[in-house]
């Protein structure tokens, strides 16, 4: 056994020798100091990379039998549901993993606006999340056309001729998106390029941006109290431990209670009741028949309502991108000293809570069909959003914050 130990430090030194390792794992884990006082909501992002290799190693072996074609496409998607051997399992795994992509982001996101994890010295670190969520819902909506069913096709057509109304240049926009005069084969050709290798290429890029700029400024906490100035005479922030093995086990923990969370709806309730899978991409798409009703996945809908609740079309496409880019200003439309919830005034409380509800409410709003009355909440919901933002600098620089103290508070 001793010799056996002896050869793995050797061969360890060997690498070292020629490869940081070691060093890497030290900075990165066992000596990455971070705040003691981490609660549930920073379990979020080694969610997303739980999930992340999920959809990255289903989707690989989706594509061992999907067919890029639309002549193909559905009854390829029917053939790995049926005949492949596990095939469903690794298909209900990927789709139900874009919904829990977007569940565990959008917290990850919310921990960010609770705790004032984007203020200095962490815009950086925001602004590559936000980068890393557009892509997400590119890739996402890319992906969504490849099963090729009925909800597929038109929802595709239904985005993607919002950029007709792009002024002078918009018809030859949507166009060069599609390749074609509607949704074709050429479409699905070319999503299916983005959705396998461009953009998951460029989210791990990005994700791997974002964990190095987190380990250069180092960790926010639910404090808010930056752990970096109070360190010892080692040099060890005094309210820091090391990441490994505290976290990393704490993390473990997690992500099974994640996994059991997701095999139960995997096994149980794949379709989330139309949910995760809308009913209506049971159905081959039909260029000639559109569907009733056509609504994006819960994912999208705060956006899609508000798109909705605009009345000129270029109008609601600009509201669109605003509601989804405003995010990245945060840094500096926040003018508070104070960084978490715990120390903020009312101000920023109600807010905060505001901003929540119109968001939620938005969501439901975006699934329903258009009536007046669900048309006028949408605007009173969005316009509520918007102010949310809008009115940050003023709200946030008057508010009447709480003293922080100077060392994080662990019970
Ligand atoms: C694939 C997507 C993503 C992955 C894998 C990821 C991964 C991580 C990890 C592992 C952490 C450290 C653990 C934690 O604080 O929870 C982290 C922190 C952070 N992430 Fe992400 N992230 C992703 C997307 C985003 C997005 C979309 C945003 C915001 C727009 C964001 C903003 C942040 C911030 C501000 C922190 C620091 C939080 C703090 O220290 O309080 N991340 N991320």
């Amino acid at each position: 056994m001793k010799t056996v130990v002896k050869y793995l430090y050797g061969f360890r030194d060997w690498i070292d020798a020629r490869f940081p390792l070691t060093k890497q794992w030290n900075e990165h884990l066992a000596k990455y100091y971070a705040p003691k006082n981490f609660n549930f909501w920073y379990f979020f992002g080694s969610l997303a990379l739980v999930v992340l290799v999920i959809q990255i190693v289903t989707g690989i072996w989706l594509t061992m039998n999907y067919k890029p074609a639309a002549d193909l496409a559905f009854a390829s998607v029917e053939y790995i549901m049926r005949d492949v051997e596990w095939g469903w399992w690794i298909r209900y795994m990927h789709s139900t993993g874009s919904s829990a992509f977007f569940i565990v982001i959008y917290l990850h996101m919310y921990r960010g606006m609770l705790y004032g994890s984007y203020k200095q010295p962490r815009e950086l670190l925001w602004v590559f999340g936000m980068f890393i969520y557009l892509l997400l819902m590119a890739e996402a909506f890319f992906g969504y056309l490849l099963p090729w069913g009925q909800m597929s096709y038109w929802g595709a057509q239904v985005i993607i001729s919002l950029f007709a109304a792009v002024p002078v240049v918009g018809d030859e926009l949507a166009l060069w998106i599609r390749g074609d005069f509607v949704v074709s084969d050429v479409t699905l050709n070319r999503f299916f390029a983005f959705h396998v290798i461009a953009l998951p290429l460029l989210i791990c890029g990005l994700v791997v941006a974002h964990i190095l700029a987190l380990h250069e400024v180092g960790s926010n906490n639910p404090d808010g109290v930056e752990i970096k100035n109070n360190k010892g005479a080692d040099g060890i922030p005094l309210d820091g431990i090391p990441f490994h093995p505290y976290y990393t086990v704490k993390d473990i923990v997690a992500t099974v209670v994640f996994l059991i969370i997701f095999a139960a709806v995997v096994f149980f309730a794949p379709e989330m009741g139309g949910y995760f899978l809308e009913h209506a991409n049971f159905v081959p798409a039909d260029p000639l028949k559109t569907p009733d009703h056509i609504a994006p996945v819960w994912y999208f809908t705060p956006f899609y309502a508000i798109l909705r609740a605009v009345p000129n079309q270029l109008g609601g496409v600009v509201a669109m991108g605003m509601a989804t880019t405003l995010f990245f200003f945060l840094p500096w439309l926040d003018r508070s000293p104070v960084k978490s919830i715990r120390y903020r005034g009312w101000k920023y409380k109600t807010a905060l809570a505001a901003f929540t509800v119109s968001f939620l409410v938005l969501g439901w709003l975006g699934m329903q069909a258009s009536t007046v009355t669900y048309t006028w909440m949408s605007r009173f919901f969005a316009t509520v959003y918007f102010l949310f933002f809008l009115l940050m600098p003023y709200y946030t620089s008057t508010d009447n914050d709480k003293i922080v103290p100077d060392r994080v508070n662990y019970p």
